[in-house]
């Protein structure tokens, strides 16, 4: 039977082109009509499918995000979603799903938009509809295995440096540990969280938040984080790429480098992009602050200074250049 999955399954595959409508009558073997009630009611699930005459039938990536169009472009098998048009966080939401036994993992939760979207120290993270990405991806660790959460954050600021390269052709800059940086503006922040099994004290659940001012306005952000904010919107705008295909190509990115992440392989990668090595800081741990020179970044992701005192976490609030 075709079903209206069917039809729009090769509109996606088809993504942006159009395809008449007795091409699609003959491929679904159903009359005309039939395909143009099916068109009617994708339209009216909200599927962008334009129309015209003596051309046919294009389905459009608006914009608008949308699991099958993500997939179409997915390379990793086997990822779960949940798309939210809005939720406080997914990050908490994430927290949520991961005590129900239902739960099937990875899962990747993703919201058009966050009312309650927090960053590091709880710190608000302005997470406005339609244009940013506010992910989290929740990860399962049945085996119990030694995970190594500040190293998984150094990858995925690899993942979207790397996706960055490959669709804008840009390069990124990295403050340690998880801002990512274009033209010295903050463009994606990471928080990676995790539950813990109090009877074996591993780590059971790993959720990272991924939040990217996309196709973000600058002036939907408030005026003091103004100098330090910035949006990937002009080069999303420049090379053409939507948001499910940017969130594809990350996950496709971040997952191939999970497989094997306590390795550090990417770590040299992370050193070159690394806006703090070799430079004079200002740490800030809890309620200490601690200046020095960075020597390196190490490979379970952590900062060395050059007098030897390593970090696995805290802030860097000041460079000096
Ligand atoms: C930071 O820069 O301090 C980290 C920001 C992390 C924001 C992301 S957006 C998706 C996920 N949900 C949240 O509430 N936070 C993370």
């Amino acid at each position: 039977m075709v079903t209206n999955d069917t039809v729009l399954d090769f509109l996606i595959d088809n993504l942006n082109n159009y395809i008449s409508g007795q091409e699609l009558s003959d491929k679904f073997d159903i009359s005309r009509t039939a395909i143009w009630k099916k068109i009617k009611q994708l339209q009216n699930q909200g599927y962008d499918i334009q129309g015209k005459n003596g051309y046919g039938y294009k389905l459009v990536d608006n914009g608008k995000l949308n699991e099958k169009i993500i997939r179409k472009w997915l390379t990793v098998k086997d990822i779960n979603f949940k798309l939210y048009d809005s939720i406080p966080s997914t990050n908490s939401e994430a927290k949520i799903l991961c005590n129900n036994s239902d739960t099937t993992y990875p899962l990747v939760l993703i919201s058009d938009q966050q009312t309650a979207g927090y960053g590091r120290y709880g710190r608000k993270f302005e997470s406005p509809k339609n244009t940013g990405i506010y992910m989290s991806i929740l990860l399962d660790n049945p085996k119990k295995e030694q995970m190594n959460p500040g190293l998984l954050t150094t990858a995925v600021s690899i993942a979207v440096s790397r996706t960055i390269k490959k669709l804008f052709n840009k390069s990124v800059q990295i403050k340690w540990v998880n801002d990512v940086l274009v033209d010295q503006k903050k463009i994606c922040g990471i928080l990676t969280e995790g539950t813990v099994d109090l009877e074996t004290k591993s780590v059971s659940k790993i959720i990272i938040g991924i939040g990217i001012n996309y196709a973000t306005p600058l002036e939907c952000f408030p005026l003091d984080l103004k100098d330090r904010v910035g949006s990937l919107i002009k080069l999303a705008q420049k090379y053409d790429i939507s948001r499910n295909e940017f969130i594809a190509a990350c996950l496709n990115e971040f997952f191939k480098i999970y497989q094997n992440y306590q390795a550090a392989d990417f770590i040299e990668e992370y050193r070159k992009l690394s806006i703090v090595i070799g430079k004079e800081v200002r740490i800030k741990q809890g309620q200490s602050t601690i200046t020095g020179v960075v020597k390196t970044i190490d490979k379970m992701g952590r900062l060395v200074l050059e007098d030897g005192q390593i970090f696995d976490s805290g802030e860097v609030t000041k460079i000096r250049y």
